[in-house]
């Protein structure tokens, strides 16, 4: 596993004016596919355990206690990654729209389907975002899951069966990892111009992101072909309630790749695979990062410990015909 600190080179290049400081996102609110049915969708993310949230043109999704939906659907003939939402903080707007400009950033009209306030445009590979005033839903406050492990023993006359959650139900979306076509491309561009921080790369093959401190990553990309969603990741209250909504997974009919530690990041996972080919994951204790971090170039196994990975994990069988919207 050499490691070795991420090449200068793959920093991402922004507009490196001293007068103009980057601005930077706070991190990623949400995500908009096309889906074929959603119908399906509805089912599967419904099993999942995320609720229901607006229904005007798109089918919203969001975490029990969230305040605005972090998935939107529309349907289409193709399961299309369409737009990605971040953060902005309060009154920072402005200097976004500038920097936006002064980075060679093209203004649009929202897409009708996903229309919502804030500022938009697109990425290198096509994918609509969304900066607009606003920050991560933090989720509801989580119990207390303390396990007595070793010489620490932090749960106390308090019997772990009886605290078991009866369902996963998702707190937080935790992150969003893409297929792109041009990594370096989409580096430059979402820390360049977005602002987000390398966490660790795996050299020209895939690269973790924050914005700010805490997850390790909220933001991925992997090299695939052409652009995708790979997968996205909801953090569940602990160890009961990510095997018990894998559980419940399977039981309706979606089978999953877990339980497992990954490599970077560390987060235990399962994930389940949805219905049109991307995969959406349960995740617990992931890494927490500070400014002092250091990115890393590192060629770490995508799973410390599990079942062997499958095939599909790392086949883009989104549909790479123009999105259309
Ligand atoms: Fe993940």
């Amino acid at each position: 596993m050499p490691s070795r600190s991420a090449a200068p080179s793959d920093a991402p290049p922004g507009p490196a004016d001293s007068r103009h400081p980057v601005p930077t996102v706070n991190g990623v609110l949400g995500y908009g596919m096309t889906v074929p049915s959603l119908d399906t969708a509805d089912g599967f993310l419904g099993t999942f355990g995320l609720r229901r949230g607006g229904h005007g043109d798109t089918l919203g999704f969001r975490c029990d206690g969230a305040a605005f939906d972090q998935v939107s659907l529309v349907e289409a003939p193709h399961k299309r990654i369409a737009c990605l939402a971040f953060g902005v903080d309060p009154g920072r707007l402005g200097d976004f729209a500038r920097h936006l400009e002064r980075s060679g950033v093209r203004l649009l009209d929202p897409p009708a389907a996903f229309a919502g306030p804030g500022l938009w445009f697109r990425d290198p590979e096509g994918v609509w975002v969304n900066l607009r005033e606003g920050a991560p839903d933090p989720g509801r406050p989580m119990p207390d899951t303390s396990l007595n492990t070793g010489a620490r023993h932090a749960r106390v006359d308090r019997a772990a069966w009886a605290e078991t959650p009866d369902a996963a139900r998702p707190h937080r979306l935790g992150h969003v990892l893409l297929y792109v076509r041009d990594l370096g491309a989409a580096e430059r561009f979402y820390g360049g111009v977005l602002g987000f921080r390398l966490s660790d790369r795996t050299g020209d093959i895939l690269s973790f992101w924050h914005a700010r401190p805490g997850d390790h990553h909220t933001l991925g990309f992997v090299r695939g072909g052409h652009v995708g969603l790979h997968h996205s990741s909801w953090e569940v209250s602990g160890l009961d309630a990510l095997m018990i909504g894998t559980r419940d997974m399977a039981a309706a009919g979606h089978p999953g790749w877990g339980l497992g530690r990954h490599g970077l990041g560390s987060n235990l996972f399962t994930y389940v695979p949805d219905p049109w080919g991307s995969w959406i994951e349960y995740f617990t204790d992931i890494d927490q990062i500070t400014d002092a971090w250091q990115p890393r170039d590192i060629d770490c196994p995508t799973a410390m410990w599990g079942p062997p990975m499958p095939e599909a994990f790392i086949v883009n069988s989104e549909s790479d015909e123009p999105l259309a919207l």
